[in-house]
């Protein structure tokens, strides 16, 4: 789906959202939300916050999981994906808060495991996600998921590419202060999802959104295996789609 800027493409994703928490609110059912982090999901969250504050839409009844996050790093460091989330979304909705998930970037190296496969049991037992936001990485990779990644894999360690370290650098001081580790959800656990919302905005995302959606499914371009999701829509602005 193309829209004509990132603005427009947001406001159309948080439409769809919307909509889903209200349905779910007049059942009185949950909804669960898989959220993602970087610069591609910006706008959207600045809508759905303005869809709170404005039109009085309520995050009660909604329940999220986000994708990744470095390891290690603490939840209030400037980089990490929790305090993200906190300044563009949580902090300023309804969200109770035992209701929202982000990885825990201080777990003990060997409670890892463990702590990744309670992740996803908490997915399961929440019901599963209904809609999974995503953006996408230079190199394809969604979530933290690098080239490489079985479409079968869960919630779990892995380490970063350096092209990636490298993309994410303008966050940290540095790059050697960029972690060199990520906990993230699998791509298995994306597969899951009942509906797959890709967004990417802006001209440097062309070539790969190209060979995402017209390129040969492949782990070495982890967003490909999105074309075997039954219920995957990308949303990109016409600059990610000038490749198409
Ligand atoms: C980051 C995140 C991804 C994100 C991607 C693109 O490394 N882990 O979830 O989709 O890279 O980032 P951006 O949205 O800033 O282009």
């Amino acid at each position: 789906e193309i829209h004509s800027s990132a603005k427009e493409g947001s406001k159309a994703v948080a439409q769809e959202i919307a909509a889903l928490i209200r349905e779910r609110q007049a059942a009185n059912q949950k909804c669960v939300l898989g959220l993602a982090t970087g610069s591609t999901p910006k706008f959207l969250y600045a809508e759905l916050v303005r869809l709170h504050k404005e039109e009085g839409l309520s995050f009660k009844n909604v329940i999220t999981f986000n994708l990744d996050e470095y390891y290690p790093i603490e939840p209030d460091a400037l980089q990490s994906y929790n305090r993200f989330m906190k300044e563009h979304l949580f902090n300023h909705v309804d969200i109770p808060e035992g209701n929202y998930n982000v990885p825990d970037g201080t777990i003990q190296k060997d409670q890892i495991k463990k702590y990744c496969e309670q992740y996803d049991r908490k997915i399961e037992e929440a019901g599963g996600i209904d809609i999974q936001i995503l953006g996408i990485g230079n190199n394809g990779h969604i979530g933290f998921n690098e080239p490489g990644s079985n479409i079968n894999s869960h919630t779990r360690l892995i380490t970063l590419d350096n092209s990636t370290r490298l993309a994410n650098a303008y966050e940290f001081p540095n790059m050697s202060q960029v972690p060199r580790l990520a906990i993230t959800m699998g791509i298995g656990s994306i597969m899951k999802a009942k509906r797959v919302l890709l967004m990417a905005w802006g001209s440097h995302k062309s070539k790969i959104v190209r060979r995402s959606v017209e390129g040969q499914s492949t782990d070495q371009v982890p967003a490909s295996l999105l074309q075997q999701h039954a219920n995957c829509k990308f949303v990109i602005d016409e600059q990610a789609a000038a490749d198409l």
